[in-house]
């Protein structure tokens, strides 16, 4: 007889199981929301890891959140990796995803397999993220034949925003919502396991829902879609730049951080700060022979 006394562990606090591209297509198959949210450093992925989440992303939109560029476009794939790197050693059960920075695989098919690679191989990324259909849809199923699982990410395609008037909804004419669709159901063949759709009208990525099958990621595209992604530092209050209508704000948390240095900055200015509980001690006779001895 064992020893051990059999206690059953509350699903509450049992970790949950690694995700994998099976366990997402069957979540969709079972009609279970998948949550993705993207991460940029240890600490949030820290958070992401113990919030439960699914699927996390090393965005390129770390380039303003982060990094404090204006757009996504001038982050390299060197400060991407640095990047990915620290979010997979605060990672372990989430899939991750490495987001492709602008200029890093639209090439060639051989530039595209080079560059995911490095995010796999350097970085430790389960899969990459592209942008857009057209020449990415080839770049796309020449990695995914490379052995590197592709998301894809149609809609308001942020490297190209200059392209598509800006950073605005896409699919608003039935032109263009049928080029979406159609992009969209370009990279499904090309072998993507998954593709995110960005600002474009509900009822849009509602009707590409009925060829979609495999899982759809949405953001500002409505509540159809299998599964929903919001940057880190929009859904927590962190960031001060821009935010876009679809990003609900889920806590404030850049306020408390400006409330908490504001109180340390005047408990350093009043000498509140440090308080004897923060000091280090030493042995009165060790003082003593200090103090002759210096
Ligand atoms: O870079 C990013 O954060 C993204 C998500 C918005 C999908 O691509």
């Amino acid at each position: 007889m064992s020893a051990t006394p059999h206690t059953t562990v509350p699903s509450s606090l049992r970790e949950p199981l690694p995700m994998t591209l099976p366990r997402l297509a069957e979540k969709k198959r079972l009609g279970e929301p998948i949550v993705m949210v993207t991460a940029y450093d240890f600490p949030s992925a820290q958070v992401a890891q113990e919030a439960g989440v699914d699927v996390v992303l090393v965005g390129d939109s770390g380039a303003m959140t982060v990094l404090g560029y204006p757009s996504t476009i001038p982050i390299s794939t060197d400060e991407m990796l640095m990047l990915a790197s620290a979010v997979r050693r605060g990672l372990r059960t989430p899939l991750l995803v490495g987001d492709l920075p602008f200029g890093s695989y639209e090439g060639s098919d051989e530039q595209a397999i080079a560059t995911a690679q490095r995010f796999v191989k350097e970085a430790g990324c389960d899969a990459v993220k592209l942008e857009r259909g057209g020449t990415s849809v080839a770049r796309a199923r020449a990695i995914i034949d490379a052995g590197i699982p592709v998301m894809g990410h149609v809609g308001l395609t942020p490297q190209t925003a200059t392209a598509l008037g800006g950073y605005r909804a896409q699919g608003r004419t039935a032109r263009q919502a049928l080029a979406v669709a159609r992009d969209a159901v370009a990279l499904q063949e090309a072998g993507c396991f998954s593709v995110v759709l960005e600002a474009i009208p509900a009822a849009v990525a509602e009707t590409m829902m009925e060829r979609l099958e495999i899982p759809v990621i949405g953001i500002g595209a409505g509540a159809a879609t299998d599964g929903q992604v919001l940057v880190f530092h929009d859904l927590l209050g962190i960031y001060d730049g821009h935010v876009a209508r679809f990003a609900k704000r889920f806590a404030d948390v850049r306020a408390h951080m400006v409330a908490g240095m504001a109180e340390y900055a005047a408990e350093v200015r009043s000498r509140a700060f440090p308080a004897p509980e923060h000091f280090y001690s030493i042995d009165d006779d060790q003082l003593e022979q200090f103090r002759t001895e210096f």
